[in-house]
């Protein structure tokens, strides 16, 4: 396939600071909301008692092991690294003035190592954690005063990084709250819908007041929102359900519509006004909506169907938002949907709603992998899956479509975080350890990093029309 990727595309890789680094009480660090999950997003809200360690607690024990990982991704080539700031490394416990240097120096050795080898960074302000002494003490994101915590954190780390980090984030999949009401704002899962849209709000509205200050401090700093791109489709062609399909994408899109427009989209009132919901909205929260992100970045890992059939809507839905599934698609052993084209028709949708320019932030196939006797992993069915979606992503930038770069999930095996499993993995890197924790955390490449070190040294020519 002849190129169409533009020349300083940014390839890389993503993971997060509670999927990868471990070291959960090291140098000062607080307990987040991530660390009261060991089971994982869907698991139960557990109390932290020391010593009764999840797998997270040591995760692949990126905080020590930083170094070797950076190493193997520029083996691979690679010109940009997604992760994210761990808040608690920073503000213990959320409401502190002075932030807690061990954890800062900690960002500052990694970033370091990445301009090592000319990898740059891309980090998440917020990425699936908060400190849990501020939903202990403040309630969360349902506490307006979080805006300021938050803000207070933000700009404490531009100040820190601003020659170091270009290109920032601020919530992680800020949609998902609607379905993890705790790992997304700090919310007991069983909270009512104002009480959710409440904390969403005030989360959008710090997100607003971090894209200003980001603006204010980092010479030349970008700054995007994350949506958890879950594309849905009609699963006929019958009207109501064409214009169900809608209003349920307008559930996700209005997050990329207020953080991309600057203000509530008019739809969302009669959606509020019909559904009881009570948001208090200042006329200070919506001069601070105002001031918009400069990129749309997103996750796409699968596509789902909408039907107003009752009979179709009961049918088995396994995916981590519940779709229906679509009869054309197969699934991923974690009964994930898989359609390449799906991401094509998603980056046009989002580019005709805001014309600001995309960045495919998490995108990767979570499956099992088998290590041969003589150490080789020889995982084709990733290569398929990865190949397939970035034919897609230059087709796409054929159709138009301003595309930043591209950042795979998990391109070393980390602990997914809906079940904080190790089994599904994602990664170029193969990471020894295994469910229940046992393993030596040894790195070993597998077959697809030196297809997708190909594929960045070729700028996307080796891709293959068809896998
Ligand atoms: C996204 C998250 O939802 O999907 C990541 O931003 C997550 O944190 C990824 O790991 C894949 O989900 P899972 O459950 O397979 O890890």
């Amino acid at each position: 396939m002849s190129s169409k990727f533009p020349d300083h595309f940014l390839w890389g890789g993503a993971v997060a600071a509670n999927q990868v680094e471990g070291a959960y009480q090291t140098d000062g660090k607080g307990l987040s909301t991530s660390d009261l999950q060991p089971q994982g997003i869907f698991g139960a809200i557990t109390p932290r008692v020391d010593g009764d360690s999840g797998i997270k607690d040591v995760a692949i024990d990126f905080y020590h092991r930083y170094p070797q990982d950076i190493a193997l991704f520029a083996e691979m080539g690679f010109k940009c690294l997604r992760t994210s700031i761990a808040w608690t490394r920073i503000f213990p416990q959320g409401d502190e003035e002075a932030p807690n240097e061990a954890g800062l120096a900690f960002y500052d050795r990694l970033f370091d190592e990445m301009a090592r080898y000319g990898i740059q960074p891309l980090v998440t302000l917020s990425h699936y954690e908060m400190p849990y002494g501020l939903v202990k003490q403040y309630g969360g994101w349902g506490n307006r005063k979080t805006i300021g915590f938050f803000e207070h954190y933000a700009r404490t780390v531009f100040e820190r990084y601003k020659h170091k980090v270009q290109h920032w984030l601020t919530f992680n999949e800020i949609n998902m709250s609607l379905h993890a009401p705790f790992t997304g704002v700090g919310l007991a899962e069983d909270s009512s819908k104002s009480e959710i849209y409440q904390a969403i709000h005030h989360q959008l509205v710090a997100s607003a007041r971090a894209v200003k200050a980001c603006h204010e401090i980092v010479p030349g700093g970008k700054i995007g929102n994350m949506l958890l791109g879950g594309i849905l489709y009609p699963l006929s062609s019958k009207p109501e359900d064409v214009l169900e399909t809608q209003r349920q994408n307008r559930d996700w899109l209005f997050f990329g519509d207020v953080q991309a427009r600057g203000g509530y989209p008019a739809y969302m009132r009669r959606y509020f006004r019909e559904n009881g919901i009570q948001v208090e909205i200042t006329a200070e929260d919506q001069q601070a909506l105002r001031e918009t992100i400069d990129f749309i970045s997103f996750s796409y890992y699968m596509s789902g169907c909408v039907t107003t059939d009752e009979a179709q809507n009961n049918t088995a839905r396994t995916n981590i938002l519940n779709m229906v599934p679509n009869p054309h698609l197969a699934s991923s052993e974690w009964g994930w949907q898989i359609d390449p084209v799906g991401l094509r028709y998603l980056l046009n949708v989002l580019y005709d709603r805001y014309q600001k320019p995309l960045f495919i932030v998490e995108n990767g196939l979570g499956a099992k992998d088998l290590v041969e006797a003589d150490g080789s992993i020889n995982d084709d069915y990733r290569i398929n899956y990865l190949n397939d979606h970035l034919v897609q992503v230059a087709e796409a930038i054929d159709d138009g479509v301003e595309v930043m770069g591209y950042t795979s999930w998990g391109p070393i095996d980390l602990v997914s975080a809906s079940k904080a499993e190790m089994s599904k993995r994602y990664g170029f890197i193969y990471v020894d350890r295994d469910d229940a924790g046992n393993g030596s955390l040894e790195r070993r490449r597998k077959k697809s990093f030196y297809w997708y070190r190909d594929v960045i040294q070729s700028n996307g020519n080796s891709l293959k029309d068809k896998a």
